[in-house]
């Protein structure tokens, strides 16, 4: 059971030994994502880095319907018209780089509706672990909404541009099968054991050195987004600073002796 619990609008953080939750909550609409929700995002996402016993952040939606059905429509009227499109949408940003620049490992766990927002949410995330009964979507074209430039990098890092391409220009839902095929989704699981699955992956990460998990998310994602010229002097400090750790003291120890290891992520 969770230890630990806040309420902000209707995006929920939960803390449950090594792991933090940050759940969607918008059941009556699928999940869909509001202004407050973008919002409270970077917040949540500020509190699972400071607290050192949160090793892994896990992001899914409320009930058993969606993880989320996108950006809250009804809000659009009021909220994301005219010039206030703008301000909405740098929200949403902001909450898209809080999960882009999170230190820490973050899983998505994907089960039913995962459309627009909510998919743009998910591919910010490291890894996607959706059940077989998970739908993907972008329907921005639907609405007649650009799609912010901004992005597009975490849904190219994911799949091809033509797979991209046939996202947002079609907006059609693709089934989980579908969406494993063309690189969505990192894992595919049966429905009943999603919530398994994932506490699984996320307790052998946290389980883990966690200057090692951070480096390698810091290696990976600085090639990954300057490939030319990626900052190998800040790549080589993270790496040296694992070499440095007490950690690495403890795990040499550890496989000498025989015994799991015991990190404390210094
Ligand atoms: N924003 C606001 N409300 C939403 C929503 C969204 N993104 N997605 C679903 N809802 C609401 C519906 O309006 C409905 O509310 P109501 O009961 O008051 O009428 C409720 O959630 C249930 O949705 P419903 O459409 O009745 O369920 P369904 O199973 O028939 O269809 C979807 C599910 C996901 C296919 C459909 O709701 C849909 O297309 N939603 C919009 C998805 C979208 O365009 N997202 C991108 C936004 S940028």
């Amino acid at each position: 059971m969770p230890t630990d619990s806040t309420i902000e609008s209707a995006l929920r953080y939960e803390k449950n030994g090594a792991l933090a939750w940050i759940i969607v909550d918008n059941a009556s609409r699928l999940n869909a994502l509001t202004a407050a929700m973008w919002q409270a995002l970077p917040r949540h996402i500020a509190m699972a880095v400071a607290d050192p016993d949160v090793r892994v952040v896990i992001l899914r939606g409320a009930g058993d319907k969606a993880f989320s059905a996108g950006a809250d429509i009804s809000e659009f009227e009021s909220a994301r018209t005219g010039d206030a499109a703008a301000t909405y949408d740098a929200l949403n940003d902001a909450a898209f780089s809080a999960l882009i620049t999170c230190p820490k490992p973050v899983i998505a766990m994907i089960h039913g509706f995962c459309l627009g927002g909510g998919l743009g949410l998910a591919l910010c995330c490291d890894m996607r672990i959706a059940d077989d009964a998970s739908q993907f979507a972008i329907p921005a074209a639907k609405l007649g909404i650009g799609y912010n430039p901004r992005w597009i990098r975490p849904i190219l890092a994911a799949v091809p541009p033509s797979r991209a391409k046939e996202l947002l220009y079609t907006g059609r839902r693709f089934r989980s099968a579908e969406a494993e095929a063309m690189g969505l989704v990192s894992r595919l699981v049966p429905t009943a054991d999603l919530e398994d699955a994932t506490r699984a992956l996320a307790g052998e990460i946290a389980a883990n050195a966690p200057l090692s998990v951070a480096a390698a998310k810091r290696v990976i994602d600085e090639i990954a987004r300057h490939p030319e010229t990626p900052d190998m002097a800040a790549l080589d400090a993270a790496v040296a600073a694992c070499f440095a750790s007490d950690d690495y003291a403890e795990g040499r120890r550890a496989f000498l002796d025989k015994r799991k290891p015991l990190f404390k992520g210094r």
